[in-house]
């Protein structure tokens, strides 16, 4: 089960001003969130902003009389599932390391029996300190888990190790604790987003897939423990936790690297949208409109791209592949149809004319179509619970 109750522990660093937003994604992710912050934290972001992003009220002082009558340190260790320190100082791992218990942040870190998650953020030379790094061992000896640092520019002007994961990795990271490896030993393949054909040096034919869809399938595919490569089309999203992404443009692309993966994985997923053709001919120049005659019309001429998912299929051993279906109409038929037509274990249809779900939103509404006949109808829900339901169905295909 995912933990649910998360106590963010804010210690005193520049990064501490990304905890909102922290806040923010892990209650997306239906997540209760407290905060509790060092001292110096509440010189780098505001406690009334915290208490107003996670709904609760937000504590500092150890000893505070009022706060204390409500739910007092013990408790409050004692609420969480998860306790989460970001960013973690190099000051605060040392005491963690050392069991000290001088503040409210500290003497919960060392109350409590909740599993902690520490995203650490400083200056490349305090991370690399033996000192630290010593800290850094003795923390993940006693299990304590660790997301990060980034390496980039950062805030004091050094460049290195040393910035605070990005506030959704962490919250990945979150959602990744407590969940069963069910997937350790797998390597799931995805594809996602959608493919760009070229016309000439600057013009191409794209479609509508933000990628959602596909990174959510990647996301949870590492949750559960397995080891993931996402070819990615054209996106702009950022690459989930624990996941190899290597970005493809074209179909022709997309086929090379997911034939050159092909091997080794046992799971494939095809989420992406697969552009059906290419122009026969790409200039590798901007083709000029003054070049034709004024009004003129001009003809692309589009070749068909090859059909990626019926090629694996067809040679998929005892691999388990799964094709999605994008349909405007007539659902379930053109599903099954196109099971047939591509050859998989299962496809995953969508109903594309709905504007709440599939192409470029945040949830999707989906049909499990399988190959004796079954239809499976799931609920709108957002596209990382699709890929956790498919998921499940996948583990139960596999076992069986
Ligand atoms: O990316 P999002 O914005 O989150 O949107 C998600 C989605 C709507 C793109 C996704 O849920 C989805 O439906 N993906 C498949 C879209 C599609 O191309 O469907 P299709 O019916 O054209 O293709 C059927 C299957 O064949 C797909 O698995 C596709 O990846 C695959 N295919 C298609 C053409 C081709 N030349 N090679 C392929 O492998």
């Amino acid at each position: 089960m995912d933990p649910r109750r998360i106590l963010l522990a804010i210690s005193g660093g520049i990064a501490a001003y990304k905890a909102p937003e922290l806040v923010r994604s892990l209650r997306r992710a239906d997540h209760l969130v407290r905060c509790v912050l060092t001292p110096e934290a509440s010189r780098f972001v505001s406690p009334l902003s915290l208490q107003a992003v996670s709904g609760h009220s937000v504590r500092s002082d150890l000893f505070d009389a009022g706060e204390e009558g409500k739910i007092d340190h013990i408790g409050l260790a004692d609420w969480a599932d998860l306790v989460l320190v970001a960013p973690a100082t190099a000051n605060l791992m040392a005491k963690m390391a050392q069991g000290l218990a001088d503040d409210l942040v500290s003497t919960v870190l060392l109350a409590t029996r909740a599993p902690i998650l520490v995203a650490p953020a400083m200056n490349v030379n305090m991370w690399s300190h033996p000192a630290t790094q010593s800290n850094l061992a003795t923390l993940r000896g006693r299990g304590v888990s660790v997301i990060g640092p980034d390496a980039g520019e950062l805030a004091c002007g050094w460049e290195g190790l040393g910035r605070m994961s990005d506030p959704g990795v962490i919250a990945e990271a979150v959602a990744a604790q407590g969940v069963p490896p069910t997937l350790a030993g797998a390597r799931v393949l995805v594809t996602a987003g959608g493919t760009s054909e070229a016309i000439d040096a600057v013009r191409s034919i794209s479609n509508r897939s933000s990628g959602k869809m596909g990174f959510a399938i990647a996301s949870e595919a590492a949750r559960r423990g397995a080891d993931v490569v996402l070819v990615a089309g054209v996106t702009s999203l950022p690459t989930p936790l624990g996941v190899r992404r290597v970005d493809v443009q074209s179909a022709l692309e997309m086929r090379e690297t997911v034939l050159a993966e092909f091997d080794e994985a046992s799971i494939i997923i095809k989420a992406a949208a697969v552009a059906d053709f290419r122009p026969a001919e790409v200039s590798d120049r901007k083709i000029k409109k003054e070049e034709l005659a004024e009004g003129a019309s001009m003809t692309l001429e589009l070749v068909q791209n090859p059909d990626i998912l019926r090629e694996i299929s067809a040679r998929k051993g005892d691999r388990t592949v799964v094709g999605f279906a994008a349909e405007s109409e007539d659902v379930v038929a053109a599903a099954k149809r196109k099971l047939v037509r591509k050859g998989c274990d299962l496809i995953v249809a969508n109903d594309i004319s709905r504007n709440d779900a599939g192409f470029d939103v945040d949830e999707n509404a989906v049909l499990f179509v399988w190959p004796n006949g079954e239809v499976e109808e799931l609920p709108l829900l957002p596209k990382p619970g699709v890929a956790a339901q498919l998921f499940d169905r996948i583990e139960k295909l596999r076992e069986g």
